[in-house]
Formats: C-alpha cells, sequence, structure tokens
C-alpha cells in the first residue's frame, strides 16, 4: 500500500521524504491557505522534491474554467495529478482529461456511487473521505470496503486514495479494508512508527548497556 502526505508544508514533505516513506502527495485549496504561498509555485516546489504523483485541485466548478486551470497546474511537471470534485463537470473534466492522457484524482468522495461514476470517467484516483464521514456518524471504512468490492467485480483500475485521514487507526483500517492509497497529514504518518513500549523498552536497554561500561567500536 502506497503513503501519500496531505500537505502543502515543504518542511514537512521534505523530512518524510527524505526518510523515503512518502509516495506522492495530495494538496487542496484548504491547505494551500495554510501554506500561504502561490499555489503554482508551492507546487512546482513539491514537484521538484517528490517522485510519485502531487494533486492540485482545480477551484473553478464549470467544465470550461476547470479545464483551463487543469492546463495551467499540468504544465507545472508531469508529476502533476489533477484534483477535481466529484461533480456532473467534473466527471466529465475527468472524462477528457483521461482521453488526453493526464493524471486525474477524483476529489471529496463520499458513496460507493460517486466512486463507481469516477471509475468509468477513467479516473487515475477517487478519494473518498473518511473522516469528513465518520464525522457525521456514518462509516467512512465501510465505503471503502464496497468501493473495493466493486472495483474488483468489474476490474476497474481505478486507484483507491483513503483521503481525510485523522488517526493511526484510520491508515491501518483503510490497509485492511483494500485502499490502494493512504494520504495523511505528516503528524500522522510520523505517530505510524511510535509506540510507548518502543520507548520503554530502549530506555531499559540503554540503562543496561550503560552499565556494561561497553561502547561498539
Ligand atoms: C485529500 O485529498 C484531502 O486533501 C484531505 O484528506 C481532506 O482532509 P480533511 O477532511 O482532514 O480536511
Amino acid at each position: 500500500m502506497k503513503l501519500f502526505i496531505d500537505t502543502a508544508n515543504i518542511n514537512e514533505i521534505r523530512e518524510l521524504n527524505d526518510l523515503g516513506l512518502i509516495d506522492g502527495v495530495t494538496t487542496n485549496p484548504s491547505l494551500i491557505l495554510k501554506s500561504g504561498r502561490n499555489i503554482i509555485e508551492v507546487i512546482e516546489e513539491i514537484c521538484s522534491l517528490v517522485n510519485g504523483p502531487v494533486s492540485a485541485e482545480v477551484t473553478a466548478t464549470n467544465y470550461d474554467d476547470m479545464i483551463r486551470e487543469a492546463s495551467h497546474l499540468s504544465k507545472i511537471s508531469a508529476n502533476v495529478c489533477v484534483k477535481l470534485p466529484l461533480t456532473f463537470d467534473g466527471l466529465r473534466v475527468c472524462k477528457a482529461l483521461t482521453k488526453n492522457g493526464y493524471k486525474t484524482n477524483l476529489t471529496l468522495c463520499f458513496t460507493v456511487n460517486q466512486a463507481l461514476l469516477a471509475a468509468k470517467a477513467g479516473a487515475t484516483f477517487v478519494s473518498p473521505f473518511v473522516g469528513r464521514l465518520d464525522d457525521i456518524s456514518l462509516n467512512g471504512m465501510t465505503v471503502i470496503r464496497e468501493i473495493r468490492t466493486i472495483f474488483d467485480n468489474y476490474g476497474f483500475q481505478t486507484e483507491i486514495l483513503a483521503a481525510s485521514i485523522r488517526t493511526v487507526n484510520h491508515v491501518k483500517e483503510a490497509a485492511l479494508n483494500g485502499a490502494d492509497i493512504v494520504t495523511a497529514p505528516s503528524a500522522i504518518l510520523k505517530e505510524l512508527i511510535r509506540h510507548p513500549l518502543t520507548d520503554k523498552g530502549l530506555e531499559i536497554f540503554l540503562t543496561d548497556w550503560e552499565k556494561t561500561g561497553q561502547k561498539i567500536s
């Protein structure tokens, strides 16, 4: 399973990318706002650091303007994956971009039927928002599992990109339920490494090692 980082913060991307953990990046207009950067500049910089797909989202909502924005974004780098809202026009743009060989990520997906339409439109990725579904007392993981079943039943190649990840448990559950990719904020990705028993065990080993008076050299 691939791990993407969900941020437009260059330092966060650099830190985990250097560790070799990052297979791609997802951004959205809220993350661009948080970065305080110009979208073209920040996406360009991210693409220069990361080898995998970098999702950059259009902000227009009608077909012609989305196509225009998609053309600007895709010119930044071959890594750019155009992120489109899961709307009627978003699906039309997805179909057109797919036909012309561009990568697409259909975002704001909340139902299995929306994911089915994204796959039929030829999307490279579809992003079901797990955390936002859980926020309204629905079950985001059920949606991931059902999309997996349907994509496998019909051989759809669209990859399931579990998004809106809020906990380390979400990462594990998404993997168990068949997501191809999880995109998560830097804090969650770093939290995957940690366990209190690892910290405690390391402390005991280091204390005992100190008592041996030895050095490895
Ligand atoms: C995914 O591509 C989105 O950028 C992101 O996962 C949304 O997460 P949020 O619900 O925490 O804003």
